[in-house]
């Protein structure tokens, strides 16, 4: 989604904002933009697509002032054009938005009505025009900014500035995250803590419904009610290395490779010191729950259906998956013995979240199973598990696809042990599995040069296939997306079993089919499909380990993976469906890390 900073400065403003939206640039890249007050100046620069454009544009024509706000777009209401683009501003006032007005094309009839036309076709110019009617009427910027807020249905978090106000912010949040920054005689505003991080670690997480009112003095909440609110201030450790590609050549290369140390990191951190039991939340229960429910967007809904067949087998616990957009809005049947868990690595996901507040109330537990501990699912959920990935920056998940699977297997090991399914030797035994995971991994990152080669034949083709059985299924389907979103060739993952039932039509010499199968119980009816395709001309990639490579027979093109236990494989064939994503991208010179059309935080339904 779009990404939002301010800052009230003591030095010139628009290189630092710059700087702040290059780190907030995984958020959207439609379209970038810049305002600042400067003495009694309000003045703007925009610029289409990239942020590099942006910092074109102010080499050319300079920015001055030393309080500022910034936008990196990803498009909602209207196309990409610079007119388009923020900050928006009418009269007086400049605004910046991160969501949707809902209720904009009434607002905009009744200014059309006073005679205040749009120039842009978004949602957000009319929170500017609305801010300029209530000053034009006499209201001071504050109160004009309030009354607008008053008015707004939707989600948004916003920043507004003032002509002639050179220390003065104001700041709303209401359905997506909005931080204050405090430094040393400056203050800031920020999507996340992500975007200040260089210039701050002191930082203030505005709650729902919050507006604050910023001065290089400090800042000022009020919440929903009205009512002057103290909100915590927190110190958020982001190390500088943590949001850089440390030598590699895009964030997404970077975020593969680390994934042995993550995961060994996550499983240190929810198990014993001796790593011989779990540690997870205290709170955390199983004993009463009959049923479960993971809901998620995206590849966290594919790390769900994963899981679900780890609920079941270890520990007979019923489980259906969803789609959050979709959850929500079919009255699902809930109740007191059943435990709702809502997966997403930025937990800010619109429809994550408010698939989590339909069930509050309605189900015994709710949990977050979150990357970014201070977000809002993190902070909403009954409890919040942490999966400990660090920042992701590319907007492809990877690593936590990954981590998110151990914190779904850990908990899938809890339930077991909550239900009776597993005694405390069963559990330390599948942890002891789980610590050769890291190595296993590093097995698979070292395959990276085959999969490339692998990749340079997915280079012209317009379509793929993924199949795979039992947990490699979602495993497909997960490949598919990443190739998707990365490199625009379509994908679909399917149930090895169900291709003949009709996408076996779609088989022919052209088209790829990527057999993700390591050698276990399910093999043989596994290549029993891959067969159904070889027999109709189908490319065959087989993904395997040497047994099953031997066992399968002669195959167009294969994979050798290293031998994995059955619970492992879903991660360590994950490294495979990035890489061959990754390099796909590489072939075919699309963006890696900031593939078109997508933002990495998607916090509008
Ligand atoms: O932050 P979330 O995990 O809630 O995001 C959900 C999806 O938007 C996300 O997984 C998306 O599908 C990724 N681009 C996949 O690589």
């Amino acid at each position: 989604m779009c990404g939002i900073v301010g800052i009230l400065g003591r030095h010139q403003v628009a290189p630092i904002i710059l700087e702040a939206l290059r780190r907030l640039e995984y958020r959207g890249y439609d379209s970038a933009g810049i305002a600042t007050v400067n003495e009694s100046r309000l003045d703007r620069r925009r610029a289409l697509g990239k942020l590099v454009n942006l910092s074109d544009l102010l080499v050319h024509d300079p920015l001055p002032g030393k309080a500022g706000i910034g936008h990196t777009r990803w498009a909602t209401h209207g196309a990409p054009t610079v007119a388009n683009a923020h900050p928006h501003r009418a009269g007086r006032v400049a605004v910046v938005h991160n969501g949707i007005i809902e209720n904009f094309r009434t607002l905009r009839a009744e200014l059309a009505q006073v005679g205040l036309a749009h120039e842009s076709d978004t949602d957000t110019e009319t929170i500017a025009l609305l801010t300029r009617y209530y000053m034009d009427q006499g209201m001071a910027p504050q109160q004009a900014a309030f009354a607008t807020l008053d008015r707004l249905e939707g989600a948004f978090a916003l920043a507004f500035l003032f002509q002639g106000e050179d220390d003065l912010m104001i700041g709303a949040r209401q359905g997506s995250p909005l931080a204050v920054g405090h430094g040393e005689g400056e203050m800031y505003l920020g999507s996340d803590a992500l975007a200040l991080a260089p210039l701050t670690d002191r930082i203030t997480y505005l709650e729902e419904g919050d507006r604050v009112v910023i001065t290089r003095a400090g800042a000022q909440i009020t919440d929903a009610q009205g009512r002057r609110a103290n909100r915590p201030l927190t110190r958020v450790a982001l190390d500088q290395a943590m949001v850089d590609k440390a030598g590699h050549r895009h964030f997404m290369a970077k975020e593969i490779a680390e994934q042995p140390a993550v995961l060994g990191a996550a499983l240190g951190f929810h198990t014993s010191p001796e790593k011989t039991a779990l540690a997870l939340p205290e709170g955390l229960n199983f004993t009463s729950t009959d049923r479960l429910v993971l809901v998620a967007c995206g590849t966290g809904h594919y790390a769900a259906q994963v899981a679900k067949y780890w609920f079941e087998s270890l520990a007979g616990l019923p489980v259906e998956t969803d789609i959050a957009s979709e959850f929500r809005y079919r009255q699902p049947v809930l109740g007191a013995r059943m435990s709702a868990v809502f997966i997403s690595q930025s937990g800010e996901t619109a429809d994550t979240l408010a698939a989590l507040r339909h069930v509050q109330g309605a189900v015994a537990q709710t949990v977050g199973v979150v990357n970014v501990p201070t977000s809002s699912i993190a902070r909403e959920a009954d409890i919040a598990l942490p999966i400990l990935a660090g920042p992701e920056i590319s907007v492809a998940s990877t690593k936590a696809f990954t981590a998110q699977l151990m914190v779904l297997l850990l908990m899938a090991l809890k339930a077991g042990q909550d239900r009776g399914h597993l005694d405390a030797g069963a559990v330390a035994g599948h942890l002891a599995t789980l610590q050769r995971l890291p190595g296993l991994m590093r097995a698979a990152l070292d395959r990276e040069g085959e999969i490339a080669d692998l990749a340079q034949g997915l280079g012209g083709v317009n379509h793929a296939l993924f199949l795979g059985r039992g947990p490699m299924f979602p495993l497909a389907a997960e490949a598919a997306l990443k190739l998707k979103e990365l490199s625009y060739i379509h994908a679909e993952g399917y149930a090895s079993g169900e291709l003949k039932h009709g996408p076996i039509a779609l088989i022919d010499e052209m088209m790829p089919v990527v057999v993700l199968a390591p050698r276990d119980a399910l093999f043989a009816k596994t290549v029993s499909n891959m067969q159904e395709v070889l027999a109709r001309q189908g490319r065959v990639v087989l993904v395997s380990d040497r047994a099953g490579l031997a066992e399968a027979g002669p195959v167009p093109e294969s994979l050798v993976m290293p031998q994995v236990p059955d619970l492992l494989a879903p991660f360590v064939y994950a490294v495979p469906a990035q890489l061959l994503a990754y390099h796909a991208a590489l072939v075919r010179g699309t963006d890696v890390d900031q593939p078109r059309n997508l933002a990495k935080s998607v916090t509008v339904e």
